[in-house]
């Protein structure tokens, strides 16, 4: 099989700004030395099969997206080499791409123009487009007041149906809802029958364990190992998981006018908490800190298992919670009556918004750590709890 994309000593480093330190000495050794440099990629080689699905996984910051932004040229490499034969198009970001006064049908052209394609070429695919997306009903309102959910239906719908021979796909999946994400793994699967390439960064190792040909896990930069996905997904589980809680460190990103302090889970009482049980009625508890006046800025939070399956992705927009302009210190609460969670480890990531759900003030992964314990449902295994009710009935 020929090589639908080649990578041959790939490098990729960014510069930081050193941390401000408003002593005399610091001052001088920020003006000496005022970026430190850092290599989020070092010598990744490796060639990905014309027409196989191919999934890249590793611990937050290991460098995944960059290594997809490098495959997509939005970052140019520091060294070596990347060719990806054929057409290719890419859904990376949330909202990337997307201009938020204009239209969802203006959009798709705009997208479709920067993805090569003629007026007449989207024209004829259009309809297909906003089918897919199941958002015709709100084509022609500005994306603006659209919801993560529905600006990643969008962009994918775009993506996909332009029918590249390269698709490069991170983690946004994750945002759509069961629905919308059963029907991309269902067109990843006409992707391959046709002989197509899909490049998949996920957490959702069940779901790359079973779409997957090749697994790549990138570790620190590099890749630690690459070829068949239950191995390598077994593996990196059994290193990764248990010391996970201890040496994880928190991983922040965003521009920071606003930013989560800390996240707290609390008892019905208010009393803060680190374990709770199935059936508890608790919440969470997301304390912020803005620096500056913020205008309406909405949360995101992703609830999720230890081992990176999402349990839900509720956000303060999805509910039209009005948050004015923010000041100073104050915490997003997110009641949960009655606990769905099943005994396990779980993070919650949070992700601080503007409005538009497009620009990042803070992101952070973990806000919050926790664990819940047996209730008295009974229930033990898996995620949630959807409340069952069994009886026995002879014929
Ligand atoms: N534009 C940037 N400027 C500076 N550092 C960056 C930039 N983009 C990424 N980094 C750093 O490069 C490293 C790799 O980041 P990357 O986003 O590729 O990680 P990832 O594997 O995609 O993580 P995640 O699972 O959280 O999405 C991180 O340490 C990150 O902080
Ligand atoms: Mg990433």
């Amino acid at each position: 099989m020929p090589a639908a994309v080649e990578i041959e000593g790939l490098a990729k480093k960014f510069r930081i700004q050193a941390g401000k330190d408003k002593t005399l000495k610091g001052s001088f050794l920020a003006r000496r030395n005022p970026v430190e440099e850092y290599w989020a990629l070092r010598d990744v080689s490796f060639e990905i099969e014309e027409g196989s699905t191919f999934g890249i996984i590793g611990e937050n910051g290991c460098g995944k997206s960059t290594l997809l932004k490098c495959l997509a040229r939005i970052l140019t490499p520091d060294a070596g080499r990347v060719r990806v034969n054929g057409s290719f198009s890419a859904m990376l970001e949330l909202g990337a791409g997307f201009h938020a006064d204009l239209s969802g049908r203006e959009n798709v052209y705009l997208n479709g123009s920067i993805l090569g394609l003629s007026r007449h070429d989207i024209d004829h695919r259009f309809d297909e487009i906003v089918e897919f997306s199941g958002l015709s009903q709100f084509i022609d309102q500005p994306v603006r007041n659209y919801s993560s959910g529905m600006y990643v239906r969008l962009g994918f719908a775009i993506a996909m149906n332009i029918g590249p021979d390269v698709l490069f796909v991170d983690e946004v999946l994750a945002v759509g809802d069961e629905n919308f994400q059963r029907k991309c793994f269902e067109k990843f699967a006409d992707y391959r029958a046709a002989g197509r390439t899909v490049v998949i960064v996920s957490h959702g190792l069940g779901s790359l364990r079973t779409m997957c040909d090749t697994v790549a896990w990138i570790e620190d930069g590099k890749v630690r190992r690459i070829g068949n996905p239950a191995g390598i997904i077994d593996e990196y589980t059994g290193a990764s998981q248990p010391d996970m809680i201890g040496t994880l460190d928190a991983h922040r990103w965003g521009s920071g006018e606003i930013q989560v302090t800390r996240g707290e889970l609390v008892d019905r009482d208010g009393r803060t908490v680190s374990e709770c049980h199935t059936g508890d009625d608790v919440a969470l508890r997301i304390h912020f800190r803005a620096k500056e006046p913020v205008e309406e800025p909405s949360l995101c939070l992703t609830v999720q298992r230890m081992d990176g399956a999402i349990v839900t992705g509720p956000g303060s927009r999805d509910v039209e919670l009005h948050t004015g302009t923010v000041e100073g210190e104050g915490w997003f609460e997110l009641g949960l009556a009655d606990l769905a969670l099943l005994p396990g480890q779980y993070e919650v990531v949070s992700s601080m918004r503007d409005h538009h759900m497009l620009h990042i003030y803070d992101h952070l992964h973990p806000a919050l750590r926790f664990s819940v314990a047996a209730g008295n449902r009974g229930e033990r295994s898996g995620v949630v709890s959807l409340r069952p009710e069994w009886s026995l009935h002879r014929a």
